[in-house]
């Protein structure tokens, strides 16, 4: 799988129409959530965060953010974008999910996982552990986010260059 998403790695946005727009739409979508769901959480613990789409956006929005990926290639792209659009506070760094605390610890406010990142995990005990080492990452009265599309049911589309 590190394999496959440091190959994507500089090619990861075309998976979006335009993927600025969308590091902002998803930053202000996610902030909603979070506000009206734990209003005074600002430390957000990305697992998955690939090219940095939420984790750039959600620190554009004034969340304390650290990020991490199991590509080294995608975390390379993430700080330089972060970098590009003066979001140089976000902690990024290489890590697969299931070993979450024992690399990031805990006390984080916000726990997000986005955009189908869960479904690379192939067995039981590997989403499990997975899921216990995000709850582990938690402060009391933490909240977790996670997003899985079913691209199944999804409308295909193609870009002509
Ligand atoms: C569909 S991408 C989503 C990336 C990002 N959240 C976004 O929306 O742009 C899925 C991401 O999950 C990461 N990933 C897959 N398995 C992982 C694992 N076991 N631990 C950490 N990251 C993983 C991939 O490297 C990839 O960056």
């Amino acid at each position: 799988m590190s394999a496959f998403y440091d190959q994507l790695s500089s090619f990861y946005h075309v998976i979006f129409e335009d993927w600025n727009a969308s590091v902002e739409r998803q930053g202000s979508q996610l902030k909603s959530i979070i506000q009206s769901n734990w209003s005074e959480h600002l430390n957000v613990l990305d697992v998955s965060c690939g090219i940095g789409t939420q984790a750039i956006g959600l620190s554009k929005n004034g969340y304390h953010v650290t990020a991490s990926d199991l590509s080294a290639n995608e975390i390379k792209r993430a700080k330089q974008e972060a970098q590009q659009c003066g979001q140089t506070s976000i902690l990024f760094s290489v890590c697969i999910m299931t070993t979450a605390f024992t690399h990031h610890g805990g006390n984080f406010d916000i726990i997000i996982s986005c955009d189908n990142s869960i479904p690379h995990l192939l067995t039981d005990d590997d989403i499990l552990m997975a899921l216990k080492q995000m709850y582990s990452c938690l402060r009391p009265g933490g909240g977790r986010f996670i997003t899985i599309h079913n691209y199944d049911q999804e409308q295909r589309w193609e870009k002509r260059c």
